[in-house]
């Protein structure tokens, strides 16, 4: 897979550029949109980019982004830093995602967070030093109904307790890389979601 982040020798800047398929997949979506309005397929391109480029999106991955979608670089800012599922700094493997809205709230959400804190010794906000993992607290992920939860990849992990919320965190540190392979597997998820 071709996918190019290396860094001018004049500017400092990084060169971002998709993979062939990632880019197929980018003009694909953008196709469905009026000629000038191509703005509109903002989150998927992100979501692409984000998959793309190790989970995060860098000044210069939000700027390509801009220049394939043909749009100033401050309205693809604005955007990313609206939606906390955008990271704008790196991320480990697996970014844990723990719901802090009320009914999760009340149902220990609070308690629960303090519980991944201490057991992989970060706090909210951070990655473990291997690179793993990373803690982040966002608002309700829609699945009230079985709190507390907590996202982590494209898999809700739901009605936790401290036991059943450590269980999952070891076994997605026992599948180790294992896991790095998600990038590839994001981007065939957002394949078929387009196809
Ligand atoms: S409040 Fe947590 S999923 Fe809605």
């Amino acid at each position: 897979m071709q996918q190019d982040s290396s860094v001018s020798k004049y500017s400092g800047k990084k060169h971002v550029k998709f993979s062939d398929e990632a880019l197929a997949l980018a003009h694909k979506i953008m196709k469905r949109y009026p000629e000038g309005k191509q703005k509109s397929a903002i989150l998927p391109i992100l979501h692409i980019a984000q998959a793309e480029f190790e989970g995060w999106l860098s000044v210069e991955t939000m700027d390509y982004v801009a220049t394939l979608l043909k749009i100033q670089s401050i309205e693809v800012y604005e955007v990313a830093s609206f939606y906390s599922m955008f990271n704008l700094k790196p991320v480990g493997k697996c970014v844990i995602e723990v719901c802090r809205t009320g009914p999760c709230w009340l149902m220990g959400a609070e308690d629960l967070v303090r519980f991944i804190e201490k057991k992989l010794g970060i706090k909210e906000g951070q990655t473990t030093p291997d690179g793993m993992f990373t803690l982040k607290t966002v608002e309700c992920l829609a699945s009230c109904g079985t709190a507390p939860m907590m996202q982590i990849g494209e898999t809700y992990h739901e009605n936790l307790t401290f036991e059943k919320c450590g269980a999952v965190l070891d076994e997605y540190k026992n599948k180790g890389e294992q896991v790095s392979h998600w990038r590839k597997e994001r981007i065939k998820h957002h394949s078929d979601i387009h196809r």
